[in-house]
């Protein structure tokens, strides 16, 4: 992994990389044990491509960890998930300062219980002046529904002569989603095999590259996300411009 790392890091890395963390369930369902044992592994998945994307010089690592249509799921399963993310957001605030990591969640956080919203505020403040790489988690997240926020701030700081029609912009746009001040990921990795960007950041992703890797994410390990961003370094980015001859 060494000298791959060394490799990988002389050419271009992607400042921010976005994950949608896809196959835990199967992972689970492959061994005959409970699904939740799936999403487990994963948030053990989650805390080691972490800690080696911030070892790389990634600066934004933006993963896909509750949708907004995640609610549909069977109540038994929510229930697993939120003990799963008291678990996360209690333990893990001291390996994040360890690494220098800074905590920040998008999507609509009213909907948590009292003590997660508690729990997600308190890590967001005790790690918000950490210099490192930044872990962005996508909690009751929906990209459609960012995008209708947006216009609804919008339209009322135009309905109250805060803001002119005309000077909304892409950026002023931008500025009104839940990834304010985040760039747009550089690269889109979803693992399991599946092919399909599910509500994730849709107007974040206008230009990133895709990588799709077969890997259940529980397996996903440091190698798979190197490959993932050796095949990033391949693609010639062009954003929508031509290129001389
Ligand atoms: C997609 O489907 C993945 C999710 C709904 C959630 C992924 C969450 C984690 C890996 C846990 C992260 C943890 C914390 C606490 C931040 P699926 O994994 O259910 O996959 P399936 O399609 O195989 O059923």
């Amino acid at each position: 992994m060494t000298d791959m790392t060394q490799n990988t890091q002389a050419l271009s890395m992607p400042s921010h990389i976005a994950i949608i963390m896809d196959g835990n369930g199967r992972w689970a369902s492959q061994r005959k044990l409970p699904t939740i044992m799936g999403h487990r592994e994963g948030a053990s998945a989650l805390k080691r491509i972490t800690k080696h994307a911030g070892s790389l010089g990634v600066q934004f690592l933006t993963v896909y960890a509750f949708s907004t249509e995640n609610w549909r799921r069977p109540e038994s399963w929510i229930k697993e998930m939120m003990g799963l993310l008291r678990y996360y957001l209690k333990n893990e605030v001291r390996e994040i300062t360890k690494n220098n990591v800074r905590l920040k969640i998008i999507g609509n956080k009213s909907e948590f219980d009292q003590d997660i919203q508690d729990l997600i505020n308190d890590i967001e403040e005790q790690t918000c002046n950490n210099k490192g790489m930044t872990l962005v988690i996508a909690l009751n997240y929906g990209g459609r529904t960012d995008i209708v926020k947006a216009c609804q701030d919008i339209s009322k700081k135009v309905a109250s002569g805060e803001m002119s029609s005309d000077s909304i912009s892409e950026d002023v746009f931008s500025q009104h989603l839940y990834t304010k001040d985040i760039p747009d990921p550089d690269l889109l990795i979803r693992s399991s095999g599946e092919y399909r960007i599910s509500n994730y950041l849709l107007w974040q992703l206008a230009y990133s590259e895709f990588v799709f890797s077969n890997k259940l994410w529980p397996e996903f390990n440091e190698d798979d996300l190197e490959d993932a961003i050796k095949q990033y370094q391949t693609r010639n980015r062009r954003f929508g411009a031509v290129i001389a001859n």
